[in-house]
């Protein structure tokens, strides 16, 4: 009897010929590249042994209970599980599998290519060449705020708040400050130069002149970055967002950026995704929005394809997967 697999949309080769080299699996491919609908998944998914997901399918108990109780393992492509309901899937023994580690550097140089496109305005800048805006050489226009020197502030100090410190190191930040949940041992601190320095919040807004969210969502997390966060920052702050979007509060965002309460905004992850083309952030000229592609180089998006694939050969196989999402 061959074990039935899901695989929720249109992934990279490499992933489908893992699956299907694996003699015992029967696989239902859902290939295409929009999402499938809700009420076809929760069909399609019952009677399911192991289920292949992305970040746009929820994972919650309907769907668990529409698979059915043989369900043993739950693999996301992506790095975040905030869509998998980890207290349902703990509960009903299933494994989750995710993708850390191999999106990092990717994720990484995304955030500082989005952190210098808000800091030296070039979308804004590129818009006013094709626009007419573009008159003369003026020592005012197009300025933002300096690099070099400056404080970075860095919410959440994991694989990939680590990454982005140091890819920022080489532009002469002159410190780091980081917030996480617990205090990181000196040589991670010391994978940055200059080192990283743990402090509190407070801090970490009040002297920081880019703040940039590596935070996982979490119930602890979401909407943490708020009105009172905001008007704790410098009004020369860039804020940058690669994480999820529900770690921010975007009404808020919209009247710190509005009201000059902060300089500027970078942001990969919104909610909802897609953001409305008439959502008020895009009526920002200091707000740059990106459609979420932290990850997207080609290499990078095969290896967290590979990756989930193997996570669910192991979780069908009964054996520990090679990276299992934590409650
Ligand atoms: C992308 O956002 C991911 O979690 O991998
Ligand atoms: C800028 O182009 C300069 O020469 O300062």
């Amino acid at each position: 009897q061959k074990q039935k697999v899901l695989v929720t949309r249109n992934v990279p080769q490499a992933a489908i010929e893992i699956i299907k080299s694996s003699q015992s699996c029967h696989l239902d491919y859902w290939n295409s590249e929009d999402p499938i609908p809700r009420d076809e998944l929760l069909k399609r998914v019952a009677g399911l042994d192991g289920l292949y997901c992305l970040l746009t399918e929820k994972i919650d108990s309907e769907l668990l209970d529409a698979a059915g109780p043989q369900l043993k393992v739950v693999s996301t492509m992506s790095v975040g599980y905030d869509h998998i309901s980890l207290p349902e899937t703990t509960k009903r023994g299933i494994a989750v599998g995710h993708t850390p580690g191999v999106l990092t550097d990717a994720t990484a140089t995304l955030t500082v290519a989005l952190l210098l496109v808000t800091q030296r305005r070039l979308i804004e800048a590129a818009g006013e060449v094709k626009n007419g805006g573009w008159g003369t050489w003026k020592p005012l226009w197009m300025c933002g705020p300096t690099l070099t020197a400056s404080t970075v502030g860095i919410v959440g100090f994991g694989r990939i708040g680590i990454a982005v410190a140091q890819r920022l190191a080489p532009f002469g930040v002159s410190r780091f400050l980081y917030c996480d949940v617990n205090k990181k041992p000196q040589s991670v601190e010391k994978l940055v130069t200059p080192n990283a320095e743990h402090v509190d919040m407070d801090t970490l807004l009040r002297e920081s002149d880019f703040v940039s969210a590596h935070t996982a969502l979490t119930l602890e997390t979401a909407g943490m970055f708020n009105k009172d966060v905001f008007s704790k920052m410098k009004r020369s702050a860039v804020f940058v967002n690669t994480s999820r979007g529900g770690v921010v509060n975007q009404e808020d965002l919209y009247e710190a950026l509005k009201s000059g309460q902060i300089w500027g905004a970078g942001l990969d992850v919104t909610v909802p995704e897609p953001l409305p083309t008439d959502h008020p952030l895009l009526s920002l000229n200091n707000c740059v929005v990106l459609p979420h592609i932290g990850s997207a180089e080609e290499s990078t998006r095969e290896a967290m394809a590979t990756l989930a694939a193997r996570n669910l050969l192991a979780g069908l196989a009964g054996e520990s997967l090679p990276a299992q999402a934590k409650l």
